[in-house]
């Protein structure tokens, strides 16, 4: 079922990238002999190899862009152009073609329904681009870090609001989650100035930390810290499951031989 999903995904990339790519193609192509043939699919196909290059960003940098990113177009654009912009820098072609935009619509838990905190699936983009499937065991272990750490962390180089928010730790991944127990914890409403930077520098520390282990990845020292979820409860599922399920914990149906 998953890996069905996935594929479905890259083909859809990988076509539009496809006519992206073609339309830049044109382009050049006009520019430099006037000749159209040059923008051959298969030419096309072949530069937009999936996954795209990488080259070594600065994870503070990604941190600030992030937080000043939350503002205006909220958490997983933010996450997610921390690495992206400086990769549109670095690497130029693809990143330049791709709007961050495609991933501004998982604000909020997507769309506001407090699901996935957005800023990983925004990390979560920018690692499946830069490693592929690799990319996986990164953004398992960006889940493990953001539901076990206190945070936000990140102080910002131009902060909105100069007094640092309180921290919390979430036990969680989920955005409703990892909110509620924020706004609990400090008092503050959803709409306040303070949630909203809460938010906008925990954002500066997923894309951060996502930076720091895609760097350490193309250097050939990233190793996974956390482990996988489905061979363990034989089910998807976070491992803090008295949370939700208090003391009677059910147990997912086994596997009949
Ligand atoms: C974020 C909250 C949350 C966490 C954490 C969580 N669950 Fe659940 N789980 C639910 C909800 C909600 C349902 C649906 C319950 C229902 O409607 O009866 C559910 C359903 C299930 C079911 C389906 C059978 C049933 O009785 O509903 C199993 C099995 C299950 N959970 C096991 C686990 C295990 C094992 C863990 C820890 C590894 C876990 N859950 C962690 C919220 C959670």
């Amino acid at each position: 079922m998953e890996e069905n999903t996935n594929q479905k995904d890259s083909i859809i990339t990988r076509r539009s990238l496809l006519l992206n790519a073609g339309k830049v193609a044109v382009g050049t192509a006009l520019v430099t002999s006037g000749c159209l043939s040059a923008s051959s699919p298969t030419q096309a196909k072949k530069e937009t190899e999936y996954p795209w290059p990488y080259e070594q960003i600065d994870p503070d940098r990604a941190a600030e862009i992030a937080y000043q990113n939350w503002y205006g177009n909220y958490c997983a654009y933010a996450s997610a152009s921390g690495i992206l912009v400086q990769l549109k820098e670095k690497v130029g072609y693809p990143y330049t073609v791709l709007p961050v935009d495609i991933i501004r619509f998982a604000h909020g838990g997507v769309v506001g329904w407090g699901t996935l905190c957005g800023t990983m699936a925004g990390a979560g983009i920018a690692a499946s681009l830069a490693a592929g499937h690799d990319g996986d065991e990164m953004i398992n272990d960006l889940l493990a870090y953001y539901a076990n750490t206190e945070l936000p962390i990140y102080m910002p180089k131009e902060p909105k609001l100069a007094k640092a928010p309180l921290k919390n730790k979430s036990d969680s991944p989920l955005c409703h989650i990892s909110v509620g127990k924020w706004m609990k914890k400090t008092g503050h409403a959803f709409k306040s100035p303070e949630r909203k930077d809460r938010c906008a520098r925990l954002a500066g520390d997923v894309s951060k930390q996502m930076a720091m282990m895609l760097n350490a990845y193309y250097k050939g020292e990233y190793e996974a810290q956390h482990y996988g979820h489905i061979g363990t409860y034989n089910m998807t599922a976070q491992d803090n499951c008295t949370s939700c399920h208090t003391s009677n914990v059910p147990s997912p149906p086994q596997m009949k031989m």
